[in-house]
């Protein structure tokens, strides 16, 4: 594996000491999808990604850092969520520890403690990992700080990003609030495989207040682990159509976004997310994340966009649940319709905004 020394911290920096320290961070939803890792790499993108991060739907950590016994150098790891042991979790967590040791040799000192509980609810079918790994390596960079006091804001942000990247690449993105930013891009300045970035241009006003109005379908976990999903794109037959249209797209979404189309912003959104789903459709194996109720809410919020010509468009993850997005200026009236209309094929409904 090729080791970036940027962030390489030396193991001559000890604290010597037990600790306790506290994050939270949000969860992400892309606009521009990240499908597809290069192989043999370390969670390097095949394509660049961008996404809002969202308020009202966060993971908050509290990392407990106690010395090792000297004769027992083995890592002794605990996670509870909102209480409860999760041994399940261990051997992820484990391997995100190992991997960002040789960045982090201070935590070879220590056995962790890991309490964690998210705002939305734990069964609700939205991805977690984002948010979780992005708080938990927000409190590894808060252990590093107490040993670096001269430690700056811009490097912690993004060695976080790096550590997180490490954890779940759409971890990265949620280290920074609003439009973010990760994988190499030749039209976006800074853009980089190894972190995200906050969005470095013009964004008209009509996309900063922007709400997220998140439609739980299913709330069962995922057949298929978008890491699996992923590893699928190395052999796929549309890779490369697929790599050349999130490019593009990227560029069209730079100018967009400066302008203000909201319509053709909306479609291009809508287009990434049925992409996504094509992709996995035609993958081998091949699966369907969408269920009858997840289409059932496609068809409904075309038919309302058209009679009510309202900026309204949709936006879906690796899975069954629908993300809607639309300008804080319609929230009254969509948000209503949305209660009336939609509720009926949902298990829940989850409101946030990009914040
Ligand atoms: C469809 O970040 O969950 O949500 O790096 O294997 O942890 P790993 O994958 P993950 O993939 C997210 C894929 C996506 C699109 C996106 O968020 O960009």
């Amino acid at each position: 594996m090729k080791r970036n020394c940027f962030f390489y911290r030396k193991k001559k920096y000890s604290i010597g000491q037990n600790g306790v320290v506290t994050r939270k961070s949000h969860s992400n939803i892309a606009l521009i999808k990240y499908w597809g890792k290069h192989k043999n790499k370390i969670q390097i993108p095949l394509n660049s990604s961008i996404s809002y991060s969202l308020g009202g739907v966060y993971t908050v950590t509290r990392l407990i850092y106690y010395l090792r016994e000297k004769k027992k150098r083995n890592l002794s790891i605990k996670v509870f969520l909102s209480g409860k042991e999760k041994t399940s979790f261990i051997p992820k967590i484990l391997e995100f520890f190992h991997r960002i040791s040789f960045y982090c040799s201070y935590l070879r000192d220590f056995n962790f403690i890991i309490k964690t509980y998210n705002t939305f609810p734990h069964s609700s079918g939205i991805a977690s990992s984002a948010s979780s790994m992005s708080a938990l390596a927000l409190c590894i960079m808060e252990i590093e700080k107490k040993l670096v006091s001269s430690l700056k804001e811009d490097f912690f942000l993004k060695k976080a990003s790096f550590l997180a990247r490490l954890g779940s690449g759409s971890a990265c993105r949620s280290i920074y609030p609003g439009l973010v930013v990760w994988g190499c891009h030749q039209s976006i300045k800074g853009s980089n495989d190894l972190y995200a970035i906050p969005y470095p241009y013009k964004v008209h006003s009509i996309f900063t207040k922007m709400v997220n109005t998140i439609l739980i379908i299913d709330e069962e976990p995922k057949k298929i682990l978008s890491s699996k999903g992923h590893q699928l794109m190395n052999n796929h037959p549309y890779a490369r159509e697929r790599l050349k249209c999130a490019n593009k797209n990227m560029d069209r979404l730079i100018s967009i976004l400066k302008i203000g189309d909201f319509q053709e912003f909306g479609e291009l959104i809508e287009h990434e997310a049925l992409t996504l789903h094509a992709m996995i459709m035609t993958s081998r194996p091949y699966f369907l994340w969408m269920k009858p109720n997840t289409l059932n809410v496609l068809y409904t919020v075309w038919d309302f966009r058209i009679q009510s010509k309202k900026n309204i468009y949709f936006t879906l993850d690796a899975g069954a649940n629908v993300h809607l997005l639309y300008p804080i200026q319609e929230k009254k009236i969509i948000l209503k319709w949305i209660y009336s209309d939609l509720f009926s094929y949902c298990k829940k409904i989850i409101e946030s905004f990009c914040y």
